[in-house]
C-alpha cells in the first residue's frame, strides 16, 4: 500500500478516535482495540465489543515517554523521586513491549483503570501505531483486539474474523513482529513487580533498574486476596478447542482421533496428529513467539478435539511463551 494511502488511513483513524469510535491498530506485540482514553463512553465501548469483565483494566498507549508524566500522577507515587529514577532508567526500552503501572493521572477516564487508582502506560514500537498516536495527539486505551479470553490477534485478518463489525476501523500493518502481549511491570511498590511476562524479560528489567524485581505469579497459581492484575486470570488466551501441554500426555495414552500438534521445532509426537504446525526450523524463541497465536488460531479452526502443544524452558522469552500456553491449557 502506498504511503499516501496509509497517511489518509491514519488521518481517518485519528478522526474516528476523536469522535469516540473504536479503531483496531497494529503494535509490535499484538493488534490493539483502541479508543480515546479520556472519553469514558468510548472506553466502555471497548469493554462491550470484547465482552471484557469491567474489573479488568486497559493499557494506555502514548507516542512518547514524556507523556507518562502527564497521564500518570507520579507525584502521588509511593516515592516520586525513586519512581522517576526508575522511569529514567527504563526509557531506552521504549518504544517497546513494556507497560508500566503508575498512579492514574486525572485526564485518564476512570473506567480505563476499571475504577482503580492506577494506570498501565506504554509507547508501542510499530511505526503505524506511533503515527496514529502522533496524529491523534492523545492517549489511546487499547487491550488486545480479541473477544475476552480468546487468543490475541497478530494480523488484521484475525481482528476481522473475531471482532469484525464491532470495530469502526481496522488499520492493517501486517503481521506483528513480537507476537506476545507486552510485559506488564508494576512500579507501585518499593520492589517493582512483573505482573505479566513478555518479550522484555525479567532479567532485562532487573539489569536495567539495577534493583530487585519480583517475578510474575506463576501462571498455575490462581490469584487470591484481590487481583493484582485482573487480566491474569488462571485461564486465558485460549482457543475453543481443548489444549494440553505435551508434558502432561502419558506415553501411549489414548488421545482423541482428531488431535492436532503445535510443534516448536524438532519434537516428533508419538501419536499421529491429523493437523500440525511447526513454528521454527531452528527452534528460535523469537520466531516461535511471533507465530504462536496465528498457529493456535489455525489449529482451532481445523475442527479438532484436542491440540497438544510443545513446551520449552520457561527462561527468557520462553517464560512468556510458557505462561500463555499454560493458561491456554487450563480447564
Ligand atoms: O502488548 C500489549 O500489551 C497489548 C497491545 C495492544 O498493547 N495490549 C494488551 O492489553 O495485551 P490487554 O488488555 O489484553 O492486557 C492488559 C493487561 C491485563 O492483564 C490487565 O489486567 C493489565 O494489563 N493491566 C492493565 N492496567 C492495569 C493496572 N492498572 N493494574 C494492574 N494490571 C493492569
Ligand atoms: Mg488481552
Amino acid at each position: 500500500m502506498s504511503t499516501e494511502v496509509k497517511h489518509t488511513e491514519i488521518q481517518r483513524a485519528a478522526a474516528l478516535l476523536a469522535e469516540g469510535k473504536l479503531v483496531a491498530f497494529p503494535t509490535e506485540t499484538v493488534y490493539g482495540l483502541g479508543a480515546d482514553a479520556r472519553q469514558s463512553s468510548a472506553v466502555s465501548r471497548i469493554y462491550s465489543a470484547k465482552g471484557r469483565p469491567s474489573n479488568n483494566p486497559l493499557i494506555v498507549h502514548v507516542a512518547t515517554v514524556e507523556e507518562f508524566y502527564r497521564y500518570a500522577n507520579i507525584e502521588s507515587s509511593w516515592n516520586p523521586s525513586i519512581v522517576k529514577e526508575w522511569l529514567h532508567k527504563l526509557t531506552p526500552l521504549w518504544p517497546g513491549p513494556l507497560s508500566v503501572i503508575l498512579p492514574r493521572g486525572k485526564e485518564i477516564a476512570e473506567n480505563v483503570s476499571a475504577g482503580g487508582p492506577s494506570v498501565a502506560l506504554r509507547v508501542p514500537r510499530h511505526p503505524l501505531a506511533l503515527e496514529l498516536l502522533r496524529a491523534f495527539k492523545g492517549p489511546v486505551a487499547a487491550p488486545s483486539a480479541n473477544p475476552s479470553m480468546y487468543v490475541s490477534p497478530t494480523t488484521a485478518q484475525h481482528v476481522r474474523e473475531s471482532l469484525g463489525d464491532k470495530v469502526d476501523f481496522i488499520l492493517d500493518g501486517g503481521p506483528c513482529e513480537v507476537g506476545l502481549e507486552s510485559t506488564v511491570l508494576s512500579l507501585l511498590t518499593p520492589t517493582p513487580r512483573v505482573l505479566r511476562p513478555g518479550a522484555i524479560t525479567l532479567d532485562t528489567i532487573r539489569h536495567t533498574l539495577g534493583c530487585p524485581v519480583e517475578g510474575p505469579i506463576s501462571s498455575g497459581e490462581p490469584q487470591t486476596g484481590g487481583l493484582l492484575s485482573p487480566g491474569l486470570l488462571a485461564k486465558h488466551y485460549s482457543p475453543t478447542t481443548k489444549v494440553r501441554l505435551r508434558t502432561t500426555i502419558a506415553l501411549g495414552e489414548k488421545l482423541p482421533e482428531r488431535t492436532g500438534a503445535l510443534i516448536f521445532s524438532d519434537w516428533k509426537p508419538d501419536f499421529s496428529p491429523v493437523e500440525s504446525r511447526v513454528l521454527s526450523k531452528c527452534g528460535e524463541l523469537e520466531e516461535i513467539a511471533a507465530r504462536l497465536f496465528g498457529a493456535l488460531r489455525e489449529l482451532d479452526q481445523a475442527n479438532l478435539d484436542l491440540i497438544v502443544v510443545d513446551t520449552c524452558e520457561p527462561i527468557g522469552l520462553g517464560e512468556a511463551i510458557m505462561d500463555r500456553l499454560v493458561r491456554a491449557s487450563r480447564q
